[in-house]
C-alpha cells in the first residue's frame, strides 16, 4: 500500500489560494488581497469590463408596461431575462438586486391588465430570485380606475363654488359635479386588490397621506422612498401630478426611524451611510413635469440621491441641485417597457434601465436597452454621450457630489 505524499507547503497555498478565487468568484465578489484574479471563466474580469464591479448592487428599473389582459407574461418575460443574461450582446447579469416598477403597470387599472401585470412581475421574481420585499411598485395615472364613479352630479342652485374646495368639484351644464372625498381614494382599490397586495404581500395604503412609503434594506445600506405621483388624478383632472406632502412627510419620518431603529438593532453601523432614492411615476424635469416640484429640495435635504420615473416613454437623465457641493439630486426616466409605437415619442423604442451601484454607494451606473421591434431582441439604447465629441454611449455614469 502506498502511503500518500504529503503534500509540500507552497503546494498547499497554491490550493488555499485557489480554492479562495473560485468562492470569490461564485459569490460575484472581489478577489481579497492575497486571493488571485483571474480563473473561473474570467468573470470578475468580464463584470469588471462591463462597469458591474463584483458585489455592485442591481436595479431593474421598469416603467409603463401598460399590459392588457390576456397578455402572455412570457412573452414579455423570456426576452428579457435573456438580455439580462447573456454574456455576449446582454447585459451578463448573475444576481439582481431589486426590481423597481415606476408606474402605469396597466392601462385602465382593470382587474384582468393588473392581474397580467402581476402574472409578469411574480414571474420576474421568481426567475431572478427576488422576495416580494424587493419588489418596489408605485402606481400611475393608468393604474387608477376611471369606472369607480367618485363624483356626484349636483344641481346648479345646490351648490355654492365658493364653499367648496379648490379642484373638488367640475362645472357642467346644469350644475356641478362634486368629488366624494370619502369614495375618492377608491380609485386605488383595483390597484391594491389585483396588482399590489398579491405581488409585495401588503394593501396598499387607500388614503393619500399614506401613499408614501420607506422601504430600508440594511444589508445593501440603500432605502427606497415610494411614493404616488397620481393621487390626486381622476377622469376630469388627468394632468394633475403632484406628490402629496403629508405623505412625503409621513415617508421621511419613517425613513429615518427605520434607520435609527436598524442602528438601535445593530443592523447598520452607527456611522454607516444608506443611499436614499425615491420612485414615483411622473417626471420633475422637461414636459409633462409635476407643476409644483418644491418637494425636489426636501427629498435632496433628506439625502436622497436618485429619483426614478416614468410617464413620458422616452429615457430621460437630468439633474436638480447641481450648484450644490455634495446634495444633488439625479433624476433617471426609464422610458417605457411596454407602450405601443403610437403612444411613444417619434423614434423611441420600448426602454427599460438597469441601474449598477457599487457597494460603497459613491456612483451610479446606468444601462439602457432598446427593443426596436417588438418580437426582436433588447440591445444597447446609445444616446447618452461618451467623453470624445460626436461620441453616444448606452450607459451613463454618475459620482454623488
Ligand atoms: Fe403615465
Amino acid at each position: 500500500m502506498r502511503r500518500p505524499h504529503p503534500a509540500r507547503p507552497a503546494n498547499r497555498r497554491k490550493r488555499r489560494a485557489r480554492r479562495a478565487h473560485l468562492r470569490a468568484a461564485t459569490r460575484g465578489r472581489a478577489p481579497a488581497r492575497g486571493e488571485r484574479r483571474g480563473g473561473a471563466h474570467g468573470h470578475g474580469r468580464r463584470a469588471r469590463h462591463l462597469g458591474q464591479t463584483p458585489h455592485a448592487l442591481r436595479i431593474l428599473h421598469l416603467s409603463d408596461l401598460h399590459l392588457h389582459e390576456g397578455d402572455d407574461p412570457e412573452v414579455l418575460l423570456q426576452p428579457l431575462l435573456t438580455d439580462l443574461r447573456d454574456r455576449v450582446e446582454g447585459l451578463a447579469l448573475e444576481k439582481l438586486d431589486f426590481v423597481v416598477v415606476s408606474g402605469d403597470l396597466s392601462n385602465r387599472a382593470s382587474p384582468g391588465e393588473l392581474a397580467a401585470a402581476r402574472h409578469f412581475l411574480s414571474r420576474l421574481a421568481e426567475a431572478t430570485g427576488l422576495t416580494a420585499e424587493r419588489c418596489i411598485v408605485v402606481p400611475g395615472n393608468h393604474d387608477l380606475d376611471w369606472d369607480t364613479e367618485v363624483y356626484d352630479f349636483k344641481k346648479r342652485r345646490a351648490v355654492d363654488p365658493k364653499r367648496l374646495a379648490p379642484g373638488s368639484f367640475v362645472e357642467q351644464e346644469n350644475g356641478y359635479l362634486v368629488r366624494d372625498d370619502a369614495r375618492y381614494p377608491d380609485r386605488f382599490r383595483h390597484f391594491s386588490r389585483h396588482l399590489y397586495h398579491p405581488l409585495c404581500l401588503r394593501e396598499y395604503p387607500m388614503s393619500p397621506e399614506e401613499q408614501g412609503l420607506a422601504l430600508l434594506f440594511p444589508a445593501e445600506r440603500l432605502q427606497f422612498l415610494a411614493l404616488n405621483s397620481a393621487f390626486e388624478i381622476d377622469e376630469y383632472h388627468r394632468d394633475r401630478s403632484a406628490i402629496h406632502p403629508g405623505a412625503l412627510s409621513r415617508a421621511l419620518a419613517e425613513a429615518e426611524r427605520q434607520v435609527e431603529e436598524a442602528r438601535k438593532r445593530g443592523d447598520l453601523d452607527p456611522n454607516a451611510s444608506v443611499l436614499r432614492l425615491a420612485v414615483f411615476h411622473h417626471p420633475v424635469t422637461g414636459n409633462e413635469k409635476m407643476a409644483d416640484d418644491a418637494f425636489l429640495e426636501r427629498l435632496r435635504r433628506a439625502d436622497v440621491r436618485a429619483v426614478l420615473h416614468g410617464h413620458v416613454h422616452e429615457d430621460r437623465a437630468d439633474l436638480v441641485g447641481y450648484l450644490h457641493p455634495t446634495r444633488k439630486l439625479h433624476v433617471v426616466g426609464a422610458g417605457s417597457f411596454g407602450a405601443p409605437a403610437d403612444h411613444r415619442p417619434a423614434s423611441v423604442p420600448r426602454l427599460y434601465n438597469l441601474i449598477t451601484i457599487p457597494r460603497d454607494l459613491g456612483r451610479m451606473r446606468v444601462d439602457t436597452r432598446s427593443l426596436r421591434k417588438d418580437e426582436g431582441i433588447w440591445e444597447p439604447w446609445s444616446t447618452w454621450p461618451g467623453e470624445k465629441p460626436g461620441e453616444r454611449r448606452a450607459h451613463y455614469e454618475v459620482r454623488w457630489g
